[in-house]
């Protein structure tokens, strides 16, 4: 059957997977950092910062409405931060679990600072605004973004459709998105990689978290995660033009990328 969206254990409906998930997130977020530094050994810093470089062109634009839903506690936001030039518009980021966001606005927010330059101008640095906010319903005027970024939160949305359709409805024409997302792959890799995955992350997870459930939902939610062909197809159908997976790291993780059409 194809995954329509997140199902945490014991939630019957949509609205118990988002709030089973807020409520997870909101119970991991004092360790959240150290647990993803130690389960990728860092990796997922390359990834953020692969997938920021990948949008370069539109973060360039001092202009440029992006958002990245799902920020949590913002490293993606920090590392979109930094193709941002210097008094530009501040980078939206959203999150529906108050104590992510809470963390990512200490990383953010912080550099929301006035410099003094040489010649006694000063400039903004850039910074980003947190938005407490349901990402299936994201308080935001219809075509109003040029880019909506998602790191490894998608695949914890109670309707991966909804959710695409939503994106789309607040992209401008040719507005962009980029879904950085787990998959898994194949071959010696995958095998190797499932049995970390599966056994002794989850181990990890619990000892440093001191919680068993979350780390024993990573590997589920990542297995319940339609694959790249299947998510490609849920992106097209959805209305998107230039629908692409780019894998990272042997295929462990991967760039979705699409653009709302600039002609109906
Ligand atoms: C695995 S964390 C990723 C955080 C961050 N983007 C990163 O790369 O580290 C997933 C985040 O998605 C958020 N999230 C999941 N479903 C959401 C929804 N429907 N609306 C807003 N945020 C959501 C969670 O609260 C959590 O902070």
């Amino acid at each position: 059957m194809p995954a329509t969206g997140a199902k945490p254990p014991g939630a019957p409906d949509e609205a118990a997977a988002a709030q089973a998930v807020r409520q997870m997130f909101d119970s991991i977020a004092p360790r959240y950092d150290l647990l993803n530094h130690v389960l990728s050994a860092n990796v997922d810093r390359l990834w953020w910062w692969r997938a920021a470089r990948r949008f370069h062109q539109v973060l360039a634009r001092p202009d440029a409405a992006v958002l990245d839903i799902c920020c949590g506690t913002g490293d993606m936001t920090m590392a979109l931060l930094k193709h941002r030039p210097e008094d530009s518009r501040p980078i939206l980021a959203a999150d529906f679990a108050r104590a992510m966001l809470s963390r990512g606005v200490r990383k953010f927010g912080a550099q929301a600072r006035c410099i003094e330059c040489p010649a006694g101008r000063k400039t903004q640095m850039p910074y980003a605004t947190p938005l407490e906010a349901d990402a299936l319903h994201l308080p935001l005027r219809d075509a109003s973004l040029d880019l909506i970024v998602s790191a490894f939160g998608f695949r914890n949305l109670a309707n991966y459709e909804a959710g695409l359709r939503e994106f789309l409805r607040v992209l401008k024409p040719g507005g962009q998105l980029g879904i950085l997302e787990f998959s898994e792959p194949g071959g010696f890799i995958g095998k190797a990689y499932a049995l970390y995955f599966r056994r002794v992350l989850p181990a990890i997870g619990r000892v440093i978290c001191g919680k068993q459930g979350p780390y024993n939902y990573l590997p589920t939610s990542v297995g319940n995660f339609p694959p790249p062909a299947e998510l490609l197809a849920l992106m097209r159908g959805a209305g998107y033009a230039n629908c692409a997976w780019q894998p990272y790291t042997f295929g462990i993780a991967g760039l979705y990328t699409a653009a709302r059409p600039t002609v109906p």
